[in-house]
């Protein structure tokens, strides 16, 4: 075959050059451009044309070559752009960690107070949200007039949507709910621990929410009296707060209780030397308390005269306040992840 055909030829089959790998195309590599490759056998033949063709197929040659080339090149780039791509996956790497979710300082601080008090004996009890004013109130001693069943301060339910007007059916603004609905459906002896939300209807800001947390103590038995409660909440603050805590109760007023008393304990920021948090005097309230009123044993269908009982109800975001030191109560409800997740090692 004449050169020029052959040239030709070649031509046509390098233009269309394909290789599936870097081997394969190591190999187009040598069957055509290397020492003893097609195209390098030309130049040889090349040598043998006469002069007057020489011009012609001089350049014919050298296209080819460079056509070769480039296809080759072409070809190699392909390759090193996949090999880049699965170089940056690299497989035998460590998975990232996997970012743990955090316990919510409120659920924290709840379980502390049902654990400490589980070790003397108090089991938990829970009730509705959505009670009726017998269980809220009226069992629990407040005169029908009593400000408390105000709409400022409850959330009364509208029984039929749209229409205003004060129901029975409300949201509970305290656990002692569940006191009245564990006295009426249990004998004693009782001794139960409520945890639950309540809502009240309070403007929304860094010291007030409409819904908040508390956690309740009920204990009904035979001969208990104001020492044991008194006994049962020092325990409490040493365990919550440390072995140095002081207590502190000061005569108040609920109308479920007789006597009542609000209890504060020597404040754990300055340990009582007085500071800013508890404005110099060396106290902080936590809880309210009392011994159970007779005229709430007999509303639940317990004797009065052969029982009696203590009760004591404490905020959930109050005792965290103190433990975390968390100025707005807002943040307990806005779900931030940066607030949270400082509660990721607790
Ligand atoms: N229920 C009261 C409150 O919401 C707290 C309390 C509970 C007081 C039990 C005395 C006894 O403020």
């Amino acid at each position: 075959m004449a050169l020029k055909d052959t040239i030709q030829e070649l031509m046509g089959q390098v233009q269309t050059l394909s290789a599936s790998n870097a081997e394969e195309l190591e190999a187009l590599r040598i069957k055509y451009l290397s020492k003893k490759g097609e195209i390098t056998a030309l130049f040889n033949e090349f040598r043998l044309v006469p002069n007057d063709q020489k011009r012609e197929l001089g350049q014919l040659l050298n296209q080819l070559r460079q056509e070769a080339e480039n296809r080759i090149n072409e070809l190699r780039e392909q390759f090193e752009a996949k090999q880049a791509e699965s170089d940056r996956l690299d497989l035998t790497r460590t998975p990232d960690p996997i970012a743990l979710g955090t316990r919510h300082p409120l659920s924290l601080v709840r379980e502390e107070i049902e654990d400490i008090f589980s070790r003397i004996g108090f089991t938990i009890a829970q009730g509705p949200e959505v009670e009726d004013d017998k269980h809220v109130y009226g069992m629990l001693n407040f005169a029908p007039e009593h400000p408390a069943r105000d709409m400022q301060d409850t959330f009364f339910v509208e029984k039929e949507m749209g229409v205003q007007k004060p129901t029975d059916v409300l949201l509970r603004s305290h656990t002692s709910s569940v006191q009245t609905r564990v006295m009426t459906s249990q004998k004693p002896p009782i001794r139960v621990l409520c945890p639950g939300r309540v809502y009240r209807n309070e403007a929304i800001s860094a010291r007030a929410h409409c819904f908040f947390h508390q956690v309740e103590g009920l204990y009904v038995d035979k001969n208990v009296s104001f020492a044991d409660l008194r006994e049962a909440l020092l325990y409490f603050s040493k365990e919550m707060f440390g072995a140095d805590t002081k207590i502190r109760l000061r005569p108040s007023y609920f109308p479920f209780t007789e006597p009542s008393a609000e209890m504060d304990i020597s404040c754990n920021i300055c340990g009582g030397k007085g500071c800013s948090f508890c404005k110099g005097t060396g106290w902080v309230e936590i809880l309210g308390c009392g011994m159970v009123d007779p005229n709430v044993l007999e509303a639940c269908g317990i004797d009065s005269k052969v029982y009696s009982g203590y009760a004591f109800g404490m905020g959930v975001e109050r005792i965290t306040n103190l433990k975390y030191r968390v100025k707005d109560l807002r943040l307990f409800s806005e779900n931030d992840v940066r607030f949270l997740r400082q509660f990721e090692s607790c």
